[in-house]
């Protein structure tokens, strides 16, 4: 039996999260925030984090600063019960990556310093300790500027080694969208856009042409649709779930969240509806609190969310 059911690589870092801002950001005047949130960010730490917390065990490989942030960040993944023991810690000019999202309601604003989080190469990379799972998980395909030009590689030694894969782009910071991602498509069991994501990868503004090209190349498609909930594209098979009604606070992380509910479900080899209806009490559950992990962490409230939604 393998060590882990998950295994991810990628970044590590917090968010500055800023709510009750001014409408008008104006230059050079002292500008107050209501309300603010130092949390957990990082597509792939995020997923990590909320994987452990549904009680999956999951190995995660990254690369942070010599810095206080970084290591508030490390901690954060260990008291979430993340095997943390392949993150490493570097020294030298670059500190660890930073996010600051300017919360304005219905919409954000959302600046990332990259910092290390664009560092992790190959050579950071424990194969055998990534391997040595059932799963691989991979996300923010275009802020792993080191890493990427070997992603195809890398999907591919981990499904030559049994494991099943999974990618979540998340955006494209210089929205160019080039086509290496199709090749690391090609190693890819489960693609996990959102609507924007899914035309941007396939080069149309039309969903459903999106979708009948991406289903040429990955055998299951998962695109998130907010608070419409999913759709799932398996072959010629189409699923849709609406999301679960929710009183939300803010939406950070909710994609990553989705994420970890459904990948929870899709390593013990549950049905598709079932994995699909996990990610969105996962994504509805981490509406609940600021950032992506805070509902996660708070037992009482994740568990009482998660039984009223079984
Ligand atoms: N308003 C909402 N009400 C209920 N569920 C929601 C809401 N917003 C998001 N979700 C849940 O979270 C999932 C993922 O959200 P979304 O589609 O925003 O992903 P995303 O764009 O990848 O997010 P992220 O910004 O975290 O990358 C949805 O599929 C849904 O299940
Ligand atoms: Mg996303």
């Amino acid at each position: 039996m393998p060590r882990f059911d998950v295994t991810i690589a990628g970044e590590l870092n917090l968010d500055l999260i800023l709510y009750g801002l001014p409408e008008q950001l104006l230059p050079e005047r002292e500008l107050l925030a209501e309300r603010m949130m130092l949390t957990l960010g990082s597509s792939s730490a995020i997923v990590a984090h909320n994987l452990a917390a549904l009680g999956s065990r999951v190995g995660f490989q990254s690369r942070i600063g010599d810095d206080p942030l970084g290591q508030i960040a490390l901690e954060r993944l260990q008291r979430g019960g993340v095997d943390t023991s392949r993150v490493h810690r570097v020294t030298g000019s670059t500190t660890t990556g930073l996010t600051v999202i300017l919360h304005h309601g219905s919409w954000r604003n959302i600046l990332t310093y990259m910092g290390t989080i664009s560092e992790l190469s190959w050579n950071d990379l424990d194969l055998e300790y990534l391997g040595d799972s059932r799963h691989f998980h991979l996300s923010s395909f275009y802020l792993q500027r080191a890493l990427r030009p070997r992603i195809p590689e890398l999907l591919r030694w981990m499904k030559s080694k049994g494991l099943t894969t999974s990618l979540d782009t998340n955006d494209d910071p210089d929205d160019q969208w080039e086509t290496d991602l199709q090749n690391a498509l090609r190693y890819v069991d489960v693609f996990l856009p959102n609507r924007r994501e899914a035309c941007k990868a396939a080069r149309t503004e039309d969903l459903e042409t999106a979708i009948r090209k991406l289903s040429e190349i990955v055998p299951l498609i998962v695109v998130k649709l907010g608070p419409e909930g999913v759709l799932a594209q398996k072959g010629r098979d189409r699923i849709v779930v609406p999301s679960r009604p929710v009183q939300v606070v803010d939406t950070v992380g909710a994609g990553d969240s989705f994420d970890a509910g459904f990948l929870h479900q899709y390593v013990r080899g549950a049905d598709l509806s079932v994995c699909l209806a996990c990610g969105n009490l996962a994504g509805a559950l981490s509406t609940t609190r600021p950032g992506g992990t805070e509902a996660f962490r708070d037992v009482e409230h994740r568990k009482r969310f998660l039984e009223s939604g079984s």
